[in-house]
């Protein structure tokens, strides 16, 4: 999947009320509030003091933000974005919490990011896979992370339902009512995010051939069977 102007466009028209939309739709998929998603994603990630952040489609900074608050980790985190709407967002909540010196938002490409080889310890990307190009994603991701270097994803993910045929019908049904009824950029970038989205088992597969190790997978289970469920994933680099 290459950019689309319905991803940047759908961003830009949300940027505004981003976590109370992203706090109601966790909910109604998978019963957990947006700050717990965020939470429970930090606490996986588990930064320790020296380590160096990128926080991939970092949105309005909520995970860098809850990185230093929760860890105290003292260190500069990097976020990135491609939608200038939300790092306009972010940057205001930073300025308010006083944090300038140590988050830095930087607005561009996951598919295309502009660091040098091997310069972080940690990559994050929380709810922003399903909208990108992966593998282009995941080649960068392995060029930027340090030897051992952690990867650490949280994303819609496909069950086993959505590949049966049965699944794969209604889903279809479904996705032509909601791109019927629903004519914002916002449900045109998801319509189109939603042939991107893996199950667990194709993401392990994803991640290994990319030359991942120890790969490891949680799931959040969805309310019904053919929402999204969710998918924390966990990887290291060994180069
Ligand atoms: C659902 S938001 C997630 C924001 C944040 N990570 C969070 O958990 O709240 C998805 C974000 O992905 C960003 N995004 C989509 N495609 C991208 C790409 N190719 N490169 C960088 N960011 C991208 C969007 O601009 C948007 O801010």
């Amino acid at each position: 999947m290459e950019e689309k102007n319905h991803v940047k466009e759908a961003f830009t028209e949300l940027a505004p009320s981003y976590s109370n939309t992203m706090d109601k739709e966790l909910i109604q998929f998978w019963g957990i509030s947006y700050p717990k998603f965020v939470e429970s994603l930090v606490n996986t990630a588990a930064v320790k003091s020296g380590e160096k952040v990128l926080d991939i489609a970092t949105g309005t900074a909520v995970i860098p933000l809850k990185l230093i608050s929760c860890n105290n980790h003292q260190d500069r985190v990097v976020g990135l974005d491609i939608t200038p709407a939300m790092l306009m967002q972010g940057r205001k909540v930073i300025a308010r919490n006083g944090v300038t010196d140590t988050i830095d938002l930087i607005c561009a490409s996951a598919m295309d990011m502009p660091f040098a080889n091997g310069i972080f310890d940690v990559i994050i990307c929380g709810l922003g896979t399903h909208h990108m190009n992966v593998p282009k994603m995941l080649l960068e991701a392995k060029r930027l992370l340090a030897n051992n270097g952690r990867l650490i994803i949280s994303d819609v993910g496909a069950t086993p339902f959505w590949r049966s045929l049965m699944g794969k019908m209604l889903l279809r049904l479904l996705m032509v009512q909601y791109g019927f009824v629903n004519r914002s950029a916002r449900s045109q970038a998801e319509i189109e995010a939603f042939q991107n989205v893996r199950t667990a088992q194709e993401w392990s597969a994803l991640l290994e051939g990319f030359g991942f190790v120890k790969v490891h997978i949680d799931e959040i289970k969805p309310r019904l069977p053919w929402f999204p469920s969710g998918l924390t994933l966990q990887a290291e680099i060994a180069i």
